[in-house]
């Protein structure tokens, strides 16, 4: 199917995050984060793998751009590794991280590339998890400092700024069900986490934008919650949707989680609320959810999606679920700005990728007709642009639009890296 026509000026880009890419994590002074303690404690990470290395794009990162260049996208979402800037999560900035990504910053500006940045895509540093982590309002705090070192340093070339990648993942997936660093296993105690991470969203937006940051925004996945029975969707969809957008779009939490949150939640709400210049959605599947069948801790319980086909990572292949959020989305929030997809993308293997060709294509074909029934969508970045280290599953599921091989680091593109530059030529 030819991909539709999209806006002049719609923004193509394509995401990465800076634990699963860039590797060198014992070197320039950074200091350890929470994924490499959890990579380096057994059983944490298929097959013992860890990102020591990842794609080496600490080193490679001019490649990587010339790569990028060739594609022919608009702006580049990448993090930045906070303990790279703070190696202990807090004081002065560490000049040899600042260096890299100074360096990186040049090089896409000079590759007229737009550079996209996100704060916080998991890799809290290990110094501040050992004072309770994003369990600890402090936390919210370091943050904010870390933020205005950012926003100081590299606000005269990012064009856009993501404070915080998917708190809900850090929140039920780290500190809920141990799945992700830290790896607790709080369950529903898991909550004031995410308070704590929407107050550094917040206090973040102002420390950037008093460092003259110009666009900032944020990046949630989300994903429509399907099933039969009206209860546990409600208490999903507030879960892993509301709990993350409410306060920020609405300046409110979803009333059945309030007993959850710390005391005095109420009065951190206006700086959580801070009007933004874009909402980022990162989407990979819908969700489906039935009644627990034997009592437990939840009141719900996750059920297959069945019937659509699966990505080699075990995700349902389900293009009309992003058109369905991004509808929802829209109804839901009166205040909504601008949106960004600001992640799509799927696991499959092989070089002649058919698949993520239909995949993506299917994607953006939904993304249109969002924008057709008149939902605001300014941009798309495709997860992601190598193949790189997919968290507790190793490297074994490869998103990338350019294959890794990670004997000798040798990047190739594959075929849907020239269908993605052929569907951003077309649009102009
Ligand atoms: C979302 C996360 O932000 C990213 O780190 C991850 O690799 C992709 N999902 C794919 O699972």
């Amino acid at each position: 199917m030819p991909v539709p026509r999209f806006p002049a000026d719609f923004v193509w880009g394509v995401s990465t995050s800076a634990f699963q890419i860039e590797g060198g994590t014992s070197e320039g002074g950074r200091g350890r984060s929470v994924w490499d303690t959890f990579t380096a404690t057994p059983g944490r990470v298929a097959r013992g793998e860890n990102a020591d290395v990842a794609t080496d794009h600490y080193h490679r990162y001019p490649e990587d751009v010339a790569l990028m260049s060739e594609l022919g996208v608009d702006a580049y979402r990448f993090s930045l590794a906070w303990p790279r800037i703070q190696p202990e999560g807090r004081g002065p900035a560490n000049p040899e991280g600042i260096a890299f990504y100074d360096r990186l910053l040049d090089a896409l500006c000079e590759a007229g590339i737009e550079p996209v940045a996100t704060l916080h895509h998991w890799d809290t540093p290990q110094a501040l998890e050992d004072d309770g982590g994003w369990l600890s309002r402090d936390t919210a705090e370091r943050f904010a400092d870390y933020a205005a070192i950012a926003g100081e340093r590299f606000a005269d070339r990012v064009k856009m700024w993501i404070p915080l990648n998917e708190p809900m993942v850090t929140s039920i997936f780290g500190y809920g069900i141990g799945e992700y660093a830290p790896g607790k296993a709080l369950l529903l105690d898991a909550i004031p986490t995410a308070h704590h991470q929407l107050l550094a969203h917040g206090r973040a937006v102002a420390a950037l934008r008093s460092a003259g940051a110009r666009t900032v925004g944020t990046a949630n996945n989300h994903s429509p919650v399907r099933g039969d029975d009206p209860e546990p969707v409600e208490f999903l969809d507030a879960l892993i949707n509301r709990l993350f957008a409410d306060p920020v779009l609405l300046g409110s939490y979803p009333e059945v989680l309030h007993d959850r949150l710390p005391d005095g939640f109420a009065d951190d709400l206006p700086s959580i609320a801070a009007p933004l210049d874009f909402y980022g959605v990162n989407y990979y599947e819908p969700m489906a959810v039935r009644a627990p069948r034997s009592p437990g801790p939840l009141p719900f319980e996750l059920s297959p999606l069945e019937g659509f086909p699966m990505t080699t990572n075990g995700s349902p292949v389900v293009p009309d679920g992003l058109r369905e959020l991004l509808v929802l989305l829209h109804e839901r929030y009166p205040d909504l700005p601008p949106l960004h997809i600001t992640e799509n993308g799927c696991s499959f293997d092989g070089i002649h990728d058919t698949e993520r060709i239909e995949f993506l294509d299917a994607h953006l074909g939904a993304v249109h007709e969002a924008m057709t029934t008149g939902v605001d969508v300014r941009g798309y970045f495709v997860w992601s642009l190598l193949d790189n280290f997919e968290w507790s599953k190793g490297y074994a599921p490869r998103f990338g639009l350019v294959h890794v091989d990670y004997d000798t680091l040798a990047r190739t593109p594959k075929d849907s890296f020239a269908w993605y530059r052929g569907v951003i030529e077309r649009s102009g």
